[in-house]
């Protein structure tokens, strides 16, 4: 294990946490609030952060679209530059939140911003930004991650950099109440796949990251059993659970996968799937393909998370639980949203990928094209 670890992100978390904005910005900056499509104006968000706001200067910009698109957030950008903005407040779910922190780098750049997600231009200065979580799943609320789309060419790629990182996220549950049961459970999926992503590679005997991440594991299960019966205490475990899955811990030290994420993206920016639906499809049938390199971390979870019992077919019946796990929150491990021309869309994620340079994925660099097109002849229906 050798690794540097830190997450500078201040967690603001619990009911009526939003007020606390209010001394966590300066009052002498000059605040952009940036949302989506208008839930926080139905669930009192907005209010609240306008309260929270009330001594401070700030404008907003709305309209930021699940899977952010650049053609959108560039209007931000532009915002950012002429106002002469000193910070960014992201208001929502991941996709606002790494929305925001594509305008923070790319107002602080001359270039086009696109250049981060391809990899021109390596982001040195970005305008501060903080959250206000609405939505938990990504972990984008204390993460240097972000994702963003260019609609023009169905492009969705990713850019990470601790200079994006939140200053401060407010996790406040209560603003849960107003998710669709849809949205919730695409939550319980993402984060299950991001400790997944950190977890099913080979055994490092990372004993603390281990642990962690199988109780994390257990929890997102137990939290999917009671999805009916969902009260205070459900959210805030929730809400805790996807950050803790995907703030660098349990991945500090570890090989990590993420391969089912990036072709998974590729099924977003094609036939929208939501995010999470779209690593449900992808993720049991890579976890067959790479079954030989996986099969002792599959014991184990099948051991440690599942209690499942020993066997020589311990790695498969750890995969039949985990699509068990989706079935039980109504996702599907298939896509279906191509058609019926399996082979025309098996053939078109397979150029999208091989355009994106997603040609070796995996925690061994394993997953080339002709894999990925053994995985989607079973992702695909
Ligand atoms: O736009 P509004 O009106 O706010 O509605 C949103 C949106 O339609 C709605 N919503 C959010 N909070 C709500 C609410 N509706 C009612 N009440 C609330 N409290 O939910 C819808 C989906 O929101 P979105 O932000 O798109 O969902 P999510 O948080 O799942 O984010 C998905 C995006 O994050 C990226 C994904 O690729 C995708 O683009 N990811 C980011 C990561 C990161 N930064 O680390 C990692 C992840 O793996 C992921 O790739
Ligand atoms: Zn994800």
């Amino acid at each position: 294990m050798k690794f540097s670890y830190v997450n500078p992100t201040q967690i603001q978390f619990g009911q009526g946490q939003i007020a606390s904005i209010a001394k966590l910005i300066p009052t002498d900056q000059k605040v952009l609030v940036i949302y989506g499509g208008g839930s926080i104006k139905s669930n009192g968000v907005y209010d609240q952060v306008k309260e929270a706001l009330s001594g401070h200067q700030w404008t907003e910009f709305s309209g930021v679209e699940p899977n952010p698109t650049v053609e959108t957030l560039d209007k931000a950008v532009a915002l950012v530059k002429e106002q002469g903005v000193d910070f960014i407040l992201a208001v929502g779910g991941g996709s606002v939140i790494d929305g925001s922190k594509y305008v923070a780098a790319a107002a602080r750049y001359d270039g086009d911003g696109w250049d981060i997600l391809e990899g021109k231009h390596q982001v040195t200065e970005a305008v501060p930004l903080a959250a206000v979580l609405t939505l938990p799943a990504t972990g984008s609320e204390s993460n240097g991650g972000s994702v963003i789309t260019k609609a023009a060419t169905k492009a969705k790629l990713a850019f990470v950099t601790p200079i994006v990182q939140p200053r401060f996220a407010v996790m406040d549950p209560d603003v849960m109440k107003s998710l669709p049961e849809r949205q919730l459970a695409n939550g319980i999926v993402d984060a299950w796949v991001h400790i997944c992503e950190q977890y099913l590679t080979f055994p490092a005997k990372a004993m603390v990251q281990d642990a962690y991440a199988e109780a994390l594991l257990k929890n997102l299960r137990q939290l999917a059993t009671a999805f009916e019966d969902r009260n205070d205490s459900w959210r805030a475990n929730l809400m805790w659970t996807a950050n803790q899955a995907l703030n660098g811990l349990i991945g500090a030290g570890v090989a990590q996968d993420w391969a089912t994420h990036m072709i998974g993206h590729e099924l977003t920016a094609l036939y929208g799937v939501d995010h999470a639906r779209s690593l449900a499809i992808i993720q049991p049938s890579l976890l067959r393909n790479q079954l030989p390199g996986k099969k002792a971390k599959l014991e184990q979870m099948g051991r440690n998370v599942f209690a499942l019992e020993a066997g020589e077919d311990l790695a498969e019946r750890t995969i039949q639980a985990i699509e068990q796990f989706y079935y039980s929150l109504d996702v599907a491990t298939q896509l279906t949203e191509h058609g019926d021309d399996k082979a025309a869309a098996v053939d078109a994620i397979l150029t999208q990928l091989k355009g994106h340079g997603m040609t070796a994925l995996g925690e061994n660099q394993s997953i080339s094209l002709e894999r990925s097109k053994e995985i989607l002849e079973l992702a695909v229906a």
